[in-house]
């Protein structure tokens, strides 16, 4: 079984329907039901269940619906969220404690919670490039993004039970980069990128992230899985996974 945090919409619902399609048991989680409902109806091997990753009771949740399950073959940490964009002077404690405990702790608390049932099993935890870039009102995202790639590497340093890696999934069109084009975004250049990106279609899709996260998960080999934080836009692998109908458009336009 396949377990993917933010699986009822964007890349986490795209790769629940892939490994599916492989004829893998997916199991995804995520806070909004009808989301949630709405995936596992495609496919008679997804399940869901509604969590709330941020908080610690909800991973415990997790941990307590899988209590009969044998063994997880994967776990693919994609929940995020890109709020508070927001004035670095104005985040508050809950808002930033919130973003924190979405992309970055339940990456570390849920691979504890399953570690025996995932032994020998791979971690995927699903980054940004935004890691390694301060974009302005981002500063949560930036900042759990570069942590979660740190802690990514400190996983892999202590535990060799299980696989770790983590990637970089590319600007894709989903409900996160309809945040990054709105007038929200405090960062102008990076809002006026953004949509011409959508302009001129040149996001990447949901679907060709989950072609690309599919090989990652079951056609590479454990030591080139874990070898490198992976990037979509890197051309040395497109090769690997990608297929008609699907592309990806070098982000640099
Ligand atoms: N789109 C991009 O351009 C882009 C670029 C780089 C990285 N990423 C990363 O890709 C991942 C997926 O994002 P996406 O682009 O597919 O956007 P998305 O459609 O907004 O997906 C985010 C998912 O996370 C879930 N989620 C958020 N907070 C949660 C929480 N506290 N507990 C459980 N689930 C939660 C959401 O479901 P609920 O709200 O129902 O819980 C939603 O299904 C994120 O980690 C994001 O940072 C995206």
């Amino acid at each position: 079984m396949y377990i993917i945090t933010g699986g009822g919409s964007g890349i986490g619902k795209a790769l629940a329907l892939a490994l599916a399609q492989r004829g893998k048991a997916v199991l995804i989680v995520g806070r909004r039901e009808s989301l949630l409902q709405e995936t596992a109806l495609k496919s008679d091997l997804i399940k869901y269940l509604c969590a709330d990753v941020s908080k610690p009771d909800d991973l415990k949740l997790i941990q307590d619906y899988l209590h009969a399950t044998r063994a997880i073959t994967g776990l693919i940490n994609n929940a995020g969220t890109i709020h508070p964009v927001a004035s670095i002077m104005t985040i508050n404690s809950i808002e930033w404690h919130n973003t924190l405990g979405t992309n970055l702790d339940a990456a570390l608390f849920l691979p504890q919670l399953l570690h025996d049932k995932l032994a020998g099993g791979r971690v995927l935890n699903v980054g940004s490039g935004a890691a390694y870039f301060a974009i302005k009102g981002w500063t949560a995202y930036c900042v759990s993004k570069a942590a979660l790639s740190m802690l990514t590497r400190c996983w892999q340093q202590e535990v060799d039970t299980l696989s770790f890696a983590s990637v970089m999934p590319g600007i894709i069109d989903t409900q996160m980069q309809e945040i990054a084009r709105s007038g929200d975004n405090m960062d102008a250049e990076h809002t006026n990128f953004y949509r011409r990106l959508k302009r001129n279609n040149r996001l990447v899709a949901p679907e060709t992230v989950a072609e690309f996260l599919v090989w990652l998960l079951l056609d590479t080999d454990k030591t080139r899985y874990g070898s490198q934080e992976w990037d979509i836009y890197d051309t040395a692998h497109h090769q690997e996974w990608l297929k008609a109908p699907h592309q990806v458009l070098h982000w640099d336009f």
